[in-house]
């Protein structure tokens, strides 16, 4: 179990589950369009390992082009990240997101089954919870998507279940990640979204870094202790471990298994805030303004079956996360 083709390997979480790939004694062959990434990350991931991957720019809509990486590499593992990933811009252009994330998919299983490759880690999301009923999440909560990125990634989650259903060879793990954030501690590799970021750390490091001017807070009126939302924010590091966990336990547990990978601890925005002052000394200029649609109030996950099942557990708190993030952007002003 060697090889690894990651698919989406240039992306944010994508690099940082190379750079656990490499360290762990993995070969690496990375396929992305670089639609939301650069392959700088890929050269930094080589500076921060002192190992070498290999790259190949591919759509995963090329199914040809896709079949002759699978051909030359020799993959035994796929660990799947390629997707568009921005709630907003799905509710715009659903059908750009069910192409690219749903029939991206389809082609590389099809890929996968005329090249013999049994074994997948795929990047799912809380956000198959839906507005969850109950806290904390168990991976038996109902599922349900409310926008139609999390629509393709239910759609996916079911296609995996139905091609192990007739393939009982096939050993599948389905990650669903709740909120990453943070960066490599080196400060080399992190998130670098596209124009105004859409999520909340990103969008406070560049407060922070005097780009955008001060952070909306979505809705001060909640049920929640402090009126502001809870989610349930883990270290990409630690997500990227979860990884090798999940890939190490494929050679064991043939089938499909479903893993929270989160750290089972909420956060409001508030206090995200707060900790990101405490762990970089920034002051973090904020209004309160109405609520964001489509925002649940309280998301977090029971993380105990991973931690029971791949001996994982996140390590990192949100001081760490703030500061790696911090230490991200200062490094990169501009991102890649
Ligand atoms: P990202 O955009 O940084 O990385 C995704 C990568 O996939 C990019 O490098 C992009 O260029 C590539 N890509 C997209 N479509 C492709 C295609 N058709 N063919 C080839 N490459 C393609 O996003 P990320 O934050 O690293 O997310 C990785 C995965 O994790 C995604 O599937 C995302 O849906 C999932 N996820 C992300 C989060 C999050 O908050 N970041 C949370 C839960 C799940
Ligand atoms: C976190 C909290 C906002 C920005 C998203 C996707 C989800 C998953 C993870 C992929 C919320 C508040 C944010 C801002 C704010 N991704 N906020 N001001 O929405 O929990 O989850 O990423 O699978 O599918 O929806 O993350 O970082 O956008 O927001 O007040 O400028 O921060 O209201 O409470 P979210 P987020």
């Amino acid at each position: 179990m060697k090889n690894v083709l990651v698919t989406g390997g240039a992306g944010y979480i994508g690099s940082h589950a190379c750079v656990e790939l490499l360290e762990a004694g993995y070969r690496v062959l990375v396929i992305d369009n670089l639609s939301n990434s650069k392959t700088d990350a890929l050269e930094r991931v080589g500076g921060i390992t002192g190992k070498s991957l290999d790259f190949i720019r591919c759509d995963l809509l090329d199914r040809d082009k896709l079949r002759k990486a699978f051909d030359v590499f020799r993959p035994d593992t796929v660990m799947h990240f390629a997707g568009l990933k921005a709630v907003g811009e799905s509710v715009e252009k659903p059908l750009l997101y069910y192409r690219n994330n749903v029939s991206g998919t389809v082609n590389l299983l099809d890929v996968m089954v005329d090249s013999g490759v049994r074994n997948l880690v795929f990047s799912s999301s809380c956000t198959v919870y839906g507005e969850p009923d109950t806290l904390p999440i168990t991976e038996d909560s109902p599922l349900g998507a409310v926008n139609p990125y999390g629509q393709t990634k239910l759609t996916i989650e079911y296609m995996l279940r139905d091609v192990v259903a007739s393939r009982p060879d096939w050993n599948v793990s389905v990650l669903r990640y709740f909120n990453p954030v943070g960066a490599h501690p080196s400060g080399e590799i992190g998130e670098d979204p596209l124009g105004i970021p859409n999520n909340l750390m990103p969008y406070i490091t560049k407060v922070a870094v005097g780009e955008l001017p001060e952070l909306s807070v979505w809705g001060d009126d909640y049920d929640t202790p402090d009126g502001t939302c809870i989610r349930d924010y883990i270290h990409v590091v630690d997500l990227a471990r979860g990884h090798i966990k999940a890939l190490q336990k494929l050679a064991t547990d043939p089938g499909l298994m479903v893993h929270n990978l989160g750290t089972g601890r909420g956060y409001s925005v508030k206090e995200v805030i707060a900790g990101f002052r405490r762990a970089t000394g920034q002051d973090i200029p904020c209004r309160i303004a109405g609520r964001r649609a489509g925002d649940a109030p309280a998301v977090y996950a029971d993380p105990s079956r991973a931690a029971a099942e791949l001996s994982w557990t996140a390590e990192f708190d949100l001081d760490a996360m703030c500061a790696d993030a911090w230490r991200w952007q200062q490094k990169n002003p501009e991102g890649y």
